[in-house]
């Protein structure tokens, strides 16, 4: 008997022959469609090759694609459990040719597949088509299908549509008999929707396009898309109409039973069921990036994962169970969905936490729910309030309470749930407007409430498609916004990442997906109305931007890059001076930019060269050890428990990411421990290794107690120390030096420099008493009154060197006074010394006085002996000399 993955590879193996490329299931959740909560067909990773939008090097592929339905227009949620066929997560079996081959080929392989590779009785078989179809209705007559196995139908059901808009066109199903022992009719028959005739492949002929105003075209290319059910077709391969009877779910159920001490089968079977199915959505979606949270793809996950574990309590479980299934998911799956055993210790961890956290309200929930029905008629509805206070106070998603009602035969009153939570967000509205600026968060709030929150994708894509909700101008509403115009763009799910946290907001371009000539730049992000709603401020660049216009939502991605590395070596950087300067060390604040990082953190001192270093090497040596950067969800109290780094002062909600990176190898921690771990909403690298490099500017002080440290990462850090070296470079080649011998060269040409100094103001003095070229008029002596006198007038010597001249000249003459002016060139130095036998006769000072006075100064001081001054112009030095003649004349 073939196994699910025997079939899985079959199937692509056969088309592979074919001619066709395997491709890999896309995420489940779609990148590629504005509304689209989860993928749910194999088509949907191909939507724009079926409109020649979007062309690749292949035009047949085959695909093996995740598909969940719950949640959105496909909700299959509600029967799963109860029934053989319903899932909220399955495999999609697929062919797809893209304007290459057609009806007639299709047929063909999907008749050869069934009945040749998979061997199943040809007179177990019925086909449908499309009403008017008398192409395809040919095509199977001629394939040997007897005339009343061929059966025509006028409904939707052979008409296949992916939405409101897109490819689309008529289809031909092939149903299997599974036996006159199980009820049902085939297709079209009054007793079709029994279990008896089941459509095992959708063949869908793409040959039109359906258009927002009811228009449909016929498209330029025919096209091929099909599907079919992996656990469906399975069950039928291994001998049975319910898809809960295959090997793999078969395990899944056994490894459940096994967890909790149970029979697999029986009475309990179908909680079994449950958890089954709910694993399987739960763990794929955790694997492509959902996780738990209130709103959004975030909820509908919770969502799931809640009533899995409902039904594990109904089994009795004492302990969380879900978490110790995924080991027996990954057996079964692990190999054709790498991404699984990738995600694992992530899947475990949260279904572990998601489950101690609400086992802890379930059974007070329960019983909360029992006590109420205990006071109710039989058959009368829980009253809407118990279901809200059920969803509010315990956890309970409105589905789970519906579901345990269920089993007794009983309803919620959903509308009184739905007035309830109308009431709950007015007072939550009412108490946020009250603060700050009240008509702009009214706006907000008004946005939020009509349906206009935003889920934001930016953690696993930088691209994707979203529906315009609102467009804000001037603080009002508008429904459009046109070119050159600036305004707000409010978006149901975004990849740009709004200001928060110390991380700037995204730049980048929102296009209509219409018409992707309309262009509008992205300058800033902001969330309001407590976070729910994501503002583009945008400037349109061409075109307009209209309300429910399907957009393309395209993040700057290089800047992107550039503000993630910035953040997370933040991360590195913060643990980094923990270790170096210890436990006081905490954030106060930070900003991470694309062309920079500013940390701001408590320390009272400036880091010592050596900290610097330290630092820096110790950020670097985790960026090379390029371990991955992982995220959690966790309650505040478990991720303080755990040693994340929080925010001081900062209040968190009932759920914060915590992101860790790095296996500590130095400072305080253990080697194999957690290097980093903060509370943080950022966006954050895959592997340390992309930061790059990491340059630390500088430390300054921010504010008292606080220090500020600025760096660079990855491209600017490398232009950086580029630039540095090319400096360098130029510095050496001006030294005629090499690089490594700057600072030598720089020390030897310092001292260098000063002895030629202290070499030429000696040659100075030396030409100045030998009175030479340039010197005045020379040294010599005249005798006035009795008084030999020597006047001289300098330049280039400095004011500090008239001292140990006029020593020398008094020596040389002996017996006299000596008057000296030295012309600096923006200043005049003077300077007189008086021979001892002299001073008593005549003072320097007076001798100074009169020459700087002539030289339009004042003052100078000194001793009788040797006096000094100093005035602005030299240009009347005869004057000056002339006046100290006149004091020695007396
Ligand atoms: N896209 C088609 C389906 O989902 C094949 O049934």
């Amino acid at each position: 008997m073939p196994s699910l993955n025997d079939i899985r590879s079959t199937f692509l193996n056969y088309f592979a022959k074919q001619g066709h490329e395997i491709v890999d299931s896309s995420p489940l959740v779609p990148r590629n469609d504005p509304t689209l909560m989860f993928v749910n067909s194999g088509m949907v990773q191909f939507k724009n090759l079926f409109t020649g939008v979007e062309k690749r090097d292949y035009q047949r592929a085959t695909t093996a694609q995740k598909c969940v339905r719950a949640g959105g227009k496909h909700n299959d949620l509600d029967n799963v459990g109860y029934t053989a066929r319903h899932h909220t997560f399955f495999e999609m079996l697929g062919n797809f040719s893209f304007g290459n081959y057609f009806k007639e080929d299709a047929i063909r392989f999907a008749w050869e597949l069934i009945t040749e590779e998979f061997q199943i009785p040809k007179e177990r078989l019925y086909t449908t088509v499309y009403h008017t179809d008398d192409e395809a209705y040919n095509i199977w007559k001629k394939m040997g299908v007897p005339e009343d196995r061929i059966i025509r139908i006028a409904t939707s059901d052979n008409f296949w549509q992916m939405g409101p808009t897109g490819p689309c066109g008529p289809c031909t199903e092939i149903f299997y008999d599974h036996g006159e022992h199980i009820w049902g009719g085939p297709p079209g028959s009054p007793e079709e929707d029994g279990d008896r005739f089941i459509e095992i492949w959708n063949v869908v002929f793409m040959q039109n396009e359906q258009f927002e105003d009811g228009s449909m075209t016929a498209l330029d290319m025919q096209s091929i898309d099909t599907g079919m059910g992996l656990e469906r077709v399975g069950a039928l391969l291994q001998g049975s109409h319910d898809n809960y009877d295959t090997d793999l779910f078969k395990a899944l159920i056994e490894a459940s039973a096994h967890a909790t001490s149970t029979d697999p089968y029986g009475d309990q079977n179908v909680h079994h069921r449950v958890i089954a199915d709910h694993l399987r959505s739960t763990s794929f979606l955790m694997a492509d990036g959902v996780m738990p949270s209130n709103d959004g793809r975030g909820y509908v996950l919770r969502r799931i994962m809640r009533r899995a574990m409902r039904h594990a309590h109904l089994l009795g479980a004492k302990d969380p169970v879900m978490h110790q299934l995924v080991p027996s998911l990954v057996q079964q799956m692990g190999q054709a969905y790498p991404e699984l055993g990738q995600a694992q210790a992530l899947i475990e961890e949260t279904l572990n936490q998601e489950e101690v956290k609400f086992k802890q309200t379930l059974d007070r929930g329960l019983k909360l729910l029992d006590d109420e029905l205990g006071g109710l008629d039989d058959d009368a509805p829980l009253p809407g309030a118990a279901a809200f206070k059920l969803y509010d106070t315990y956890g309970f998603p409105l589905d789970l309470t519906q579901d345990a009602l269920r089993e007794k035969g009983r309803e919620v009153d959903t509308d009184g749930f739905d007035a309830a939570m109308a009431e709950q967000k007015a007072k939550a509205r009412a108490a946020h407007v009250g603060s700050g600026d009240a008509a702009e968060a009214a706006l907000w709030f008004d946005i939020a409430e009509e349906g206009g929150t935003t889920e934001f994708l930016g953690y696993d894509t930088e691209t994707a498609e979203g529906q315009v909700l609102a467009l804000v101008k001037d603080g009002d509403l508008v429904e459009s916004l046109e070119e050159g115009a600036e305004g707000w763009v409010v978006v149901n799910q975004t990849p740009f990442y709004a200001e928060s946290g110390g991380q700037v907001a995204d730049h980048g371009i929102i296009s209509r997906l219409e018409n992707r000539g309309d262009v509008s730049n992205v300058s800033d992000v902001h969330k309001f109305a407590d976070g729910k709603v994501f503002a583009h401020k945008v400037t349109v660049g061409t075109g307009t931007i209209t309300k429910g216009d399907a957009v393309a939502l395209d993040v700057d991605h290089e800047r992107r890059k550039a503000i993630r590395a910035n953040h997370s070596a933040t991360h590195l950087l913060h643990e980094a001076l923990r270790d170096a300067l210890g436990d006081h060390v905490a954030q106060r604040g930070s900003l991470n930019a694309d062309d920079r990082l500013r940390f701001d953190f408590s320390h009272n001192k400036a880091l010592s060269a050596d900290e610097i270093a330290r630092v820096a090497l110790d950020v670097n040596a985790y960026i090379r050890q390029n371990t991955a950067v992982e995220t959690r969800i966790m309650t505040p109290d478990d991720a303080r428990d755990i040693g994340a780094q929080a925010l001081f002062g900062e209040k968190y909600g009932d759920e914060v990411r915590v992101v860790s990176m790095g296996r500590a190898n130095t400072g305080k921690g253990q080697n194999g421990d957690t290097y980093s771990l903060e509370l943080c909403g950022g966006t954050h690298v895959k592997q340390t290794g992309d930061i790059g490099v990491f340059v630390l500017l500088g430390d300054s002080a921010s504010s008292a107690g606080v220090r500020r440290i600025e760096a660079l990462t990855g491209e600017a850090a490398f232009t950086y120390i580029e630039a540095e070296a090319k400096r360098a470079a130029d510095v050496a080649a001006a030294l005629k030096a090499q690089p490594s011998e700057i600072v030598d060269r720089v020390k030897a040409l310092l001292d260098e420099r000063k002895a030629l100094q202290n070499e030429v103001a000696t040659l100075r003095r030396e030409l100045a008493m030998a009175g030479g070229a340039g010197q005045g008029d020379g040294p010599e002596a005249k005798e006035i009154n009795g008084v030999k006198f020597l006047a001289q007038v300098l330049t280039g010597v400095s004011g500090k060197d008239l001292p140990p001249l006029i020593d020398e000249h008094k020596s040389r003459i002996e017996s006299g006074a000596v008057l000296l002016i030295a012309d600096t060139g923006d200043k005049v130095a003077v300077a007189a010394g008086v021979t001892d036998d002299v001073t008593g006769d005549l003072s320097a000072v007076d001798l100074v006085r009169a020459a700087v006075g002539a030289l339009g100064g004042k003052g100078g001081g000194g001793r009788p002996d040797l006096a000094q001054g100093g005035a602005k112009d030299a240009s009347n030095s005869e004057a000056a000399i002339a006046a100290a003649e006149a004091v020695i004349g007396g």
